[in-house]
């Protein structure tokens, strides 16, 4: 219940499904957050959630592509928070799925853009903030530590940002502040529980549904279930942005029900 007491954390991508139950969880244990995303998204929703568990939330909107947008946003967030403590930069898109060969310059580009440079640009924007015990979790992919198909932007977005985070551990290890990356596969959100990732898994039907992609992400993993729950990467967040992880940085924590080590 108080593994992060009034600690100040912010969340990009704080409206989405993974974004808004790191949020959540995090408040439970009593943090208040600063939640950012898009101007369409939900975040009024997110901060019911942060305040019905008690704690404060302050929405920013801001596109992670845009380093002044988000500077602003984070700088409000902690003028009314009085603090900030942890980072989760966690805002990214999975789109326009294709051969590495078939993708478009703009496919291509907008996985770069959202997915390193706007996880870039939210470590800088957090940066400045943060003091001794300070944490920055960076959300990847199992895409991010090994290979995936139809997906390259996504899959070299997603490892550039392990080297990104690797660097930044060693340049801010002396100050005392942490870097990590957790690496979901399958997790149940609409990024992956939509009609166009349905249809990329099972090719073969015309019209496949939900159950249908479920066998065939069920089969990838060593347990028997075809996705986690967005809780269970939000604990392992909940893990590296607290205190219990004090000596671990620069690592990479998969949560992944075993996908990516099935034999
Ligand atoms: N769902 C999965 O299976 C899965 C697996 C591995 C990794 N991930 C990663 O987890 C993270 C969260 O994914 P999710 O499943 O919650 O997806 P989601 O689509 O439910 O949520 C993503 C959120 O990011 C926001 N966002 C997108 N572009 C943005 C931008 N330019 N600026 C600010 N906000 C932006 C969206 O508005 C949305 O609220 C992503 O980085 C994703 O790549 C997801």
């Amino acid at each position: 219940m108080n593994r992060m007491q009034d600690r100040v954390v912010v969340v990009t991508g704080a409206a989405g499904g993974m974004g808004r139950a790191h949020c959540r969880r995090l408040a439970e244990e009593g943090a208040d957050i600063i939640a950012v995303d898009l101007p369409d998204a939900d975040l009024a929703g997110t901060a019911r959630e942060v305040e019905s568990a008690g704690r404060r939330c302050v929405t920013g909107v801001a596109d992670v592509t845009e380093q002044q947008a988000l500077d602003a946003a984070v700088t409000a967030g902690v003028d009314r928070l009085g603090r900030l403590d942890a980072v989760v930069a966690n805002a990214g898109v999975y789109a326009d799925l294709a051969l590495s060969w078939e993708l478009p310059d703009t496919a291509w580009q907008r996985a770069l853009d959202i997915n390193l440079t706007g996880v870039w640009h939210t470590v800088r924007a957090g940066i400045p903030h943060l003091g001794a015990g300070g944490s920055i979790v960076v959300v990847g992919s199992t895409n991010g530590v090994r290979g995936g198909l139809s997906a390259a932007h996504y899959s070299a977005s997603k490892h550039a940002v392990v080297g990104l985070a690797r660097t930044v551990a060693n340049e801010l290890g002396a100050q005392r502040i942490r870097v990590n990356t957790v690496h979901p596969g399958s997790v149940a959100t609409s990024m992956i529980l939509n009609d166009t990732v349905y249809a990329a898994l099972r090719p073969d039907l015309p019209n496949p549904t939900q159950e249908d992609a479920a066998r065939v992400l069920a089969a990838r993993n060593i347990l028997p279930v075809p996705w986690v729950d967005p809780v269970d990467v939000s604990n392992a967040v909940l893990f590296l942005a607290s205190d219990e992880s004090r000596y671990v940085t620069g690592i990479e924590l998969v949560v992944d029900a075993g996908l990516t080590q099935k034999v």
